[in-house]
């Protein structure tokens, strides 16, 4: 164990933290719930769900539309989320960090806007083979409507991306590389900046899904120098339907409104409409105003525990569970980077991951199985499925330690 590993989980209130999230104390079947399916959501701290109780009791009314007390009051919280969300990615600008949907309503935003401006017949657009469908879909949309075409970055056995062969695709033709920061199967993460680089020796520019990459890791746009950030807030224990795209100025003045509406204008007549600026272009109809608000409050949250520490952390967790895994008979990982988050996929030879993912729901554990929208991830690998425990920085060795106990029955029961 290295010394980083030592002083997390020292120096992580683990049982202080739980405390904090109250669906953890609930039971399912019967058990206390032990849930490690945080790549799909993630579970929300108490400080969440009072921002989101507090604005329905106190605070509810329209942003950016009046001049009554409430409403001036609900927009300067709004913004104010928006400016705690560019500092927790350093980004340069506030107008930078769009409020979206989620990451698929991002990522499409920029397939659409991006596409419909720069891409044309013969443009290539660059995706790995670990991209969640949300990062596959809309860029093959896009291709199929302008005649572009769709390449994709292999990856190798361990599941880490061939370098090699993402740098032979880069050429005088590509016109975005979109590549997710933590891939939400694999667990592997990305070498985003060195991917960033060189797409921009090219000028090229990169988009990057980060919705596995936020719960564990700051994503610092300014370091990066990514063009497009994408990720929801659900995934960093804020509410759900609300997400954010961040967009270097100069994009997101270049590539015109996705969806048009009000908020998102100037002046509108029968003959001409002018667009607002940034931020609000790109926001149109009534916003979810207390995802914002929850989603500030989630950040908030995760930043007084500290991201280095979560990762800490959460890195024991992964090596203690992988060690285990490993030894069972007939078991294998899916994803063995040297450099992963918290994500573990297996199968287990002979079984089914929905009979494992059942039986384990029967003992309280709430893992994902299935082909985790990534079926083109699922068809290099050659398998229909896996079983996925994805740890947050709440969950314990202990419950891994259930969860072990409840895998081995669940083998048992099923050969
Ligand atoms: N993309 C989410 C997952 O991996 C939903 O589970």
């Amino acid at each position: 164990m290295s010394d980083s590993k030592i002083i997390a989980s020292e120096i992580l209130p683990i049982q202080k933290i739980r405390a904090d999230f109250p669906i953890l104390s609930r039971k399912i079947n019967g058990k206390t719930l032990i849930y490690f399916d945080n790549g799909a959501t993630s579970q929300k701290p108490q400080v969440v769900i009072d921002a989101i109780d507090t604005y329905y009791k106190n605070q509810n009314a329209n942003i950016h539309r009046g001049v009554h007390t409430l409403s001036q009051k609900i927009t300067m919280a709004y913004e104010n989320a928006r400016t705690t969300i560019q500092k927790h990615l350093n980004a340069e600008h506030a107008h930078e960090i769009i409020f979206t949907k989620g990451t698929t309503d991002s990522i499409n935003l920029v397939a659409s806007s991006f596409g419909k401006k720069f891409i044309s017949s013969g443009d290539e657009i660059i995706i790995s083979a670990m991209e969640h469908h949300s990062n596959i879909l809309p860029w093959q949309q896009l291709c199929e409507e302008k005649g572009a075409i769709l390449k994709v970055v292999p990856i190798n056995d361990e599941g880490e991306l061939v370098m090699e062969e993402y740098k032979k695709l880069l050429n005088e033709k590509t016109r975005m590389v979109a590549i997710t920061h933590i891939s939400n199967v694999l667990g592997t993460i990305n070498p985003v900046k060195e991917i960033i680089e060189l797409a921009h020796a090219k000028n090229i520019p990169v988009l990057v899904d980060g919705a596995q990459a936020v719960p564990h890791t700051l994503a610092n746009m300014q370091e990066l120098d990514c063009d497009f950030y994408c990720f929801s807030a659900h995934k960093l224990f804020g509410p759900t339907g609300v997400g954010i795209l961040y967009g270097k100025e100069k994009w997101l003045n270049a590539i015109p409104p996705y969806q048009v509406g009000g908020g998102t204008i100037k002046t509108v007549s029968f003959d001409k409409t002018e667009y607002a600026d940034l931020p609000l272009k790109f926001e149109a109809g009534t916003p979810h105003i207390e995802g914002g608000i929850g989603l500030a409050a989630a950040i908030n949250y995760v930043n007084e525990i500290g991201l280095d520490n979560i990762a800490a952390y959460e890195h024991e967790l992964l090596a203690y569970a992988t060690e285990a895994l490993i030894k069972i008979e007939g078991l294998k990982i899916i994803g063995t980077a040297k450099n992963k988050a918290s994500v573990i996929s297996f199968i287990v030879e002979g079984l089914h991951p929905f009979d494992i993912g059942t039986i384990l729901d029967q003992l309280g554990i709430a893992v994902r199985t299935g082909h985790h929208c990534t079926q083109p991830l699922m068809q290099c690998y050659n398998i229909q499925g896996t079983v996925r425990a994805s740890f947050a920085f709440y969950n314990t060795k202990a419950e891994i330690d259930e969860f072990l106990k409840g895998l081995e029955r669940a083998i048992k029961m099923l050969k």
